[in-house]
């Protein structure tokens, strides 16, 4: 249940809701955006870990590239400031696979899809719908899981977002990565990323990196900084602080009743009957 300023936060672009943040005439030109064959993709549904891996890809980079703003923010300028810039550029996106520009998928571009538990990913929502300023306000934990079980939520539904990129991820230029197995073991996934990314980095220089990335130093950095409108990782906000609340796995049995978690157990069997998750 949201209240009557969802109007003015949200709009439905091809049947998915975007924040005022995307505007139509951007998401109508991405159609017909040229990627470049060394574009490199980070996607993710919303609170999937989508910053957290931003910040190990720029470490591992240094500073030879560019984390650009999402794709789909901002208004047609924004495109054209992509257009000129010089580096090689690491392009976050919220985008379903079917949203995406056609051209990344033509170059056959790089692409890491970040996925997180679905009950988590709800419960991370639900407090970003409650802090940021840039998304409707919502009553209460329950009227949220309502919304975020029938896909009307910003970015639509968890699990149509989920199995679109799914369909692909047998494809070489894609590589999937779970939150969870960031907190297990993050080295191994970074060695993987730097695999993936064809990045000779020591496993010194790994370890260094996963120190620098854990959930308490990103967020004291977040807190040194000044949030820069014009930059961001998210379309959702460009107010780091917002981003780094618990960075735990299991938040959701905090927040289910056991009667909604056999409701999200029932939907998660039957959208996700055809995945391999
Ligand atoms: P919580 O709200 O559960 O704490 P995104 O960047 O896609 O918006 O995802 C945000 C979620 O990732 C938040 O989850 C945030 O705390 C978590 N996160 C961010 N950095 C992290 C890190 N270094 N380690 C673990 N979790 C992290």
């Amino acid at each position: 249940m949201s209240n009557s300023g969802e109007a003015e936060l949200l709009h439905t672009f091809r049947g998915i809701p975007f924040t005022t943040r995307s505007s139509p005439e951007l998401l109508k030109s991405l159609d017909t955006f040229v990627a470049r064959e060394d574009d490199v993709l980070l996607v993710s549904y919303p609170k999937s870990g989508t910053h957290w891996l931003a910040g190990v890809i720029a470490k591992l980079y240094n500073t030879q590239v560019t984390i650009t703003s999402p794709i789909e923010f901002g208004d047609i300028s924004q495109l054209e400031k992509l257009n000129k810039l010089s580096s090689k550029r690491i392009i976050p996106t919220h985008l379903d696979y079917n949203m995406l520009p056609p051209n990344f998928k033509n170059k056959k571009c790089k692409m890491i899809y970040i996925s997180r538990n679905p009950k988590d990913t709800a419960v991370s929502m639900f407090h970003y719908y409650r802090d940021n300023p840039n998304l409707p306000t919502v009553e209460n934990w329950t009227a949220f899981f309502d919304l975020f079980l029938k896909g009307n939520v910003v970015c639509g539904s968890w699990f149509d977002h989920f199995l679109s990129w799914e369909k692909h991820e047998d494809e070489k230029n894609i590589l999937f990565l779970f939150y969870e197995d960031m907190k297990k073991d993050l080295p191994k996934v970074v060695k993987e990323i730097t695999l993936f990314l064809n990045l000779n980095v020591s496993d010194n220089d790994i370890q260094d990196v996963c120190e620098k990335s854990s959930f308490s130093e990103m967020k004291n950095d977040a807190e040194k900084e000044n949030s820069n409108p014009t930059h961001t990782v998210c379309a959702l906000t460009s107010n780091r602080k917002l981003i780094f609340r618990k960075g735990a796995v299991g938040d959701w049995k905090n927040y289910f009743t056991p009667k909604q978690n056999i409701r999200f157990q029932e939907v998660f069997n039957e959208k996700m009957k055809l995945s391999k998750l």
